[in-house]
């Protein structure tokens, strides 16, 4: 068997937790392999509304295994805040949620050094969720991360020293906080995490290949936030690509079977760095207003803008996209003309690949096509999607060359097409 995977092909928040929600049923296992909490990921049926930040969005459907892979970085004070708020909502999950022994823990003073170095950057800044995501990896590279599995050994000594390595920059920073409620909150947090299963999850996840599983992995951010490929410095500090599941999972790539790739049919930023089709308009303020573009976790508001087919091929090609997932469709339902990005001009010179960097001076090349304004949110299969709707999914399939598989048309479970489309 494979493990497929699910792929943000933007600069994140496309609808992965949705999607991975509606997946799940083909899945025995689902595995979130990179990021922390910084994500968030929305799901809704049954008339309620779920964030995940941390646990696997496969959670929802019964009697799956889900995995917090070697990959993550994980808050014990967040994943107990999440867990807890998961069983008062009817979900517990203790038994069905396994924890890699591998996987770095984010200290509370992670989360102070992110704010410092944010503070630093001043103007530069990057927009963080500030979760310490970045001091968290910053550790695990330069070997001095705790572990899950450390847990289990000489632990608190570990722990300070740790601790005193990071208030010493701190302090070198001028950096004023006050650690004792963090840390309390920290340690009830270990507590908890004591109670679920920690595992060595590469191990586990390809003895369940050899056994005949189905896997899936899921994505956190995107691929335009990738600490390699993204628009670095305003990246987030993992690998967020395909290539990032092996790692963060321990899985051979020939292990990897589909990799489906999620995109808005506009697109959004949140945070800091270049986004070549953001609209500063009215239009972009309706795309806001109509698809709800507030982080899930921080609350901002979204930067928004056209859909960017320069970027989304770089995508497709990074992460060897199989099949590709259009979500939000429904927000553009009340457009006169919708505009894609085919290419970028940057200094009078028109270019169709990506460029080393996106800067002020790149300019996108549009293509107008007209809208549906139709109410794409009632809609149960493709024979009812109007005719500019398919001449926009085509266009766009042949511009990316993937065929687009599945169709969101609202946040709703249910509100979800699977096209005929071989
Ligand atoms: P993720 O981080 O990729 O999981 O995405 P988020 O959950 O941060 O953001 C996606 C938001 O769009 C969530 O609030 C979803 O409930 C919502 N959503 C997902 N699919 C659709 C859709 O097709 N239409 C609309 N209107 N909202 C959607
Ligand atoms: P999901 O999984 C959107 C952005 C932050 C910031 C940059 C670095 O919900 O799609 P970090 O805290 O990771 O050091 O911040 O990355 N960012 C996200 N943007 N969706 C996310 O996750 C994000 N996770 C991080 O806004 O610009
Ligand atoms: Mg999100």
């Amino acid at each position: 068997m494979k493990v497929d995977t699910l792929l943000g092909l933007q600069w994140g928040d496309e609808g992965k937790g949705k999607v991975v929600d509606v997946l799940t049923p083909s899945y025995d296992i689902v595995a979130r392999f990179q990021g922390g909490p910084n994500a968030g990921h929305t799901l809704e049926f049954g008339g309620q509304k779920y964030v995940l930040r941390s646990i696997p969005s496969g959670i929802f459907q019964g009697g799956k295994i889900n995995i917090i892979g070697n990959g993550v970085v994980l808050d014990p004070a967040l994943f107990k805040e999440e867990v807890e708020a998961l069983e008062a909502s009817g979900h517990p999950l203790t038994d069905r949620l396994y924890l890699s022994r591998k996987a770095h823990l984010i200290l509370p003073t992670h989360r102070l050094l992110d704010q410092a170095y944010e503070g630093k950057k001043g103007d530069g800044k990057i927009g963080t969720t500030g979760k310490g995501i970045g001091p968290a990896y910053t550790d695990k590279i330069s070997r001095n991360g705790l572990r899950i599995g450390d847990l289990e050994h000489n632990f608190e000594v570990k722990y300070k020293k740790a601790i005193a390595n990071h208030e010493e920059l701190l302090q070198q920073m001028n950096f004023k906080y006050d650690l004792a409620p963090l840390e309390k909150a920290w340690w009830d947090g270990i507590a908890k995490i004591k109670q679920f299963k920690r595992i060595d999850s590469e191990h586990f996840i390809n003895k369940s290949l050899k056994d005949g599983k189905n896997i899936l992995a899921e994505g956190a951010q995107g691929t335009m936030l990738d600490i390699d490929f993204g628009s670095y410095p305003f990246v987030t500090s993992s690998n967020t690509v395909c290539a990032g599941a092996c790692t963060g999972l321990g899985v051979a790539p020939s292990a990897i079977g589909e990799a489906y790739g999620i995109f808005k049919a506009y697109c959004t930023r949140v945070g800091s760095g270049p986004f070549p089709t953001e609209l500063a308009d009215e239009i972009g303020q309706e795309m806001r207003d109509r698809g709800s573009e507030y982080g899930s976790v921080t609350g901002r508001p979204r930067r928004c803008g056209w859909i960017d087919l320069v970027a989304l091929r770089y995508a497709i090609m990074l992460d060897g996209v199989t099949q590709l997932i259009m979500m939000k469709s429904d927000v553009l339902d009340t457009f006169d003309t919708i505009r894609a990005a085919v290419a970028y001009e940057i200094d009078g010179q028109e270019t169709a690949d990506f460029p080393f960097e996106i800067g002020d001076t790149v300019r996108p090349v549009y293509v107008e096509l007209p809208g549906w304004k139709t109410d794409m949110t009632k809609m149960q299969s493709e024979d009812e999607f109007p005719e500019e709707f398919n001449a926009y999914l085509s266009f766009l399939e042949e511009n990316l060359g993937v065929n687009i598989k599945i169709v969101s048309v609202g946040p709703d479970r249910e509100q979800t097409i699977v096209r005929y489309t071989e």
